[in-house]
């Protein structure tokens, strides 16, 4: 295959950046080239200095190169349920959740929105997601054949539920654990597909179910684990008379062997002392679910706490309880959760969260999420000046940082100029696809 170059302004980070003005946690070229080739990039450079003959020059000038979003916790079978009226978590679940997924059983169904749900990633620029499919194997075939089709780097897996739940949604301790190892036979490793062994939460699983996890979990160690914990007081009670033998919600998935560096853990707002302590010993990542959080009125995510008690932290949008398939969005919604908690949230920190900090949060920061050679051609362009709005803003920009924020706070799908996944166009505003 020949190579491409992509030319452009080109942002990248190295680690997480310590304040607004840490200029040694990112590379930025202002006029950059991006070499890709057979799906990786191949040399990353000042265009000035960049051998291109022979190559396609696509200009990208005057916006953005960055690697694509990563979002690291959603539901890709609640797609078609976002902005469902409910009070809070558990409403939500019963009233809407629990029914929509049910649809999953047919096939065709999950083939139809597995395709729409793709469609609205690349539009949104998220190159990887990690993704909660329903119950049933089926929704997980869906969804991993259609990555696979577009050569999606996606992590996914069947949820285990077994009880709190409509029949039609349950499976046993049994069939949750033959049907995930069967589906880890079939896709984890398969192309850019990776498997995670997802327990929905303490509530729809029986210490049997929890058991059977546990087996998984030990048997397939380089699986991911997801689950969810700490999300909203109601189900906080709910899980602790369920498991009345744990210390606190952490201590039921610490009980079962549930938690390692490959664990995510959506949520985590309302977590202790002990349950912090936990976290940062074992090396799960906490999800922060901003728009998810707000919506379902589920409570403000204390990320400078867990940081500085040594929790991993990731981001994400948790569709369909999330309201946005935007990682801009998103971090918006986030940048304002931590505002209300007396946390700033700068923008570089942001991009790095959506970005490398997601990439290490699943331990793929030598795969995906950064621009250098030998990383996979998942990339974004971004163009700040998407909007009329957005445009009015531009005119007075003048930094970098100020050019992120003016993206997350007001940016959204129009703000993603261009998608490139393994190195191929998917989204194109310059024409072509
Ligand atoms: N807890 C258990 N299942 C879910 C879900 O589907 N969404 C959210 N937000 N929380 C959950
Ligand atoms: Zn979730």
């Amino acid at each position: 295959m020949s190579r491409t170059i992509l030319r452009g302004r080109v942002l990248s980070f190295h680690r997480a950046p310590q304040a607004i003005d840490d200029s040694q946690s990112y590379f930025y070229l202002e006029d950059g080239a991006v070499g890709l080739e057979d799906g990786i990039i191949v040399s990353v450079g000042d265009f000035a200095a960049t051998d291109t003959a022979g190559a396609v020059v696509i200009d990208h000038r005057p916006h953005l190169i960055t690697p694509g979003f990563i979002d690291l916790h959603l539901h890709y079978v609640q797609s078609q349920m976002m902005a469902a009226y409910a009070g809070s978590l558990l409403e939500w679940l019963n009233t809407y959740t629990f029914i929509e997924e049910q649809k999953f059983s047919q096939q065709g169904h999950a083939d139809a929105v597995a395709v729409d749900f793709y469609d609205a990633l690349i539009r949104h620029g998220t190159t990887t997601a990690v993704a909660y499919c329903s119950s049933h194997p089926r929704s997980v075939d869906a969804f991993f054949a259609e990555a696979q089709r577009r050569n999606m780097l996606m992590v996914g897996g069947k949820v285990m539920m077994d009880r709190n739940a409509p029949e039609g949604l349950c499976d046993t301790a049994r069939s949750g654990y033959d049907d995930t190892k069967a589906l880890i036979a079939r896709w984890h490793g398969r192309g850019r597909a990776l498997y995670a062994i997802s327990p929905r939460f303490a509530i729809t699983s029986t210490p049997e179910q929890m058991d059977a996890a546990r087996a998984l979990v030990a048997e397939f160690p380089d699986c991911y684990v997801q689950t969810h914990l700490s999300e909203n007081d109601a189900e906080i009670t709910y899980s602790m008379e369920l498991y009345p033998g744990s210390p606190d919600y952490t201590g039921i998935y610490e009980d079962y062997g549930l938690l390692g560096p490959k664990t995510l853990l959506g949520h985590c707002i309302h977590l202790n002392h002990r349950e912090t302590a936990v976290l940062a010993e074992t090396g799960a990542v906490a999800v922060f679910c901003p728009t998810s959080n707000l919506f379902l009125g589920s409570g403000l995510f204390d990320r400078d706490r867990l940081i500085g008690h040594g929790v991993r932290v990731g981001v994400a949008t948790d569709i369909g309880g999330g309201t946005s398939v935007s990682m801009l969005r998103t971090l918006d919604e986030g940048y304002k959760v931590l505002q209300l908690r007396g946390q700033r949230l700068n923008p570089l920190a942001s991009f790095h969260m959506a970005t490398r900090g997601n990439a290490e949060a699943l331990g793929l920061e030598g795969t995906i999420g950064s621009i250098a050679p030998g990383m996979a051609a998942d990339l974004i362009v971004l163009d700040a000046g998407a909007t009329p709005t957005m445009r009015m803003r531009q005119a007075t920009m003048s930094t970098l940082a100020e050019e992120l924020f003016l993206l997350q706070t007001m940016g959204d799908d129009r703000a993603i100029a261009e998608v490139y996944v393994a190195g191929a166009r998917a989204k194109s505003t310059l024409g072509g696809l």
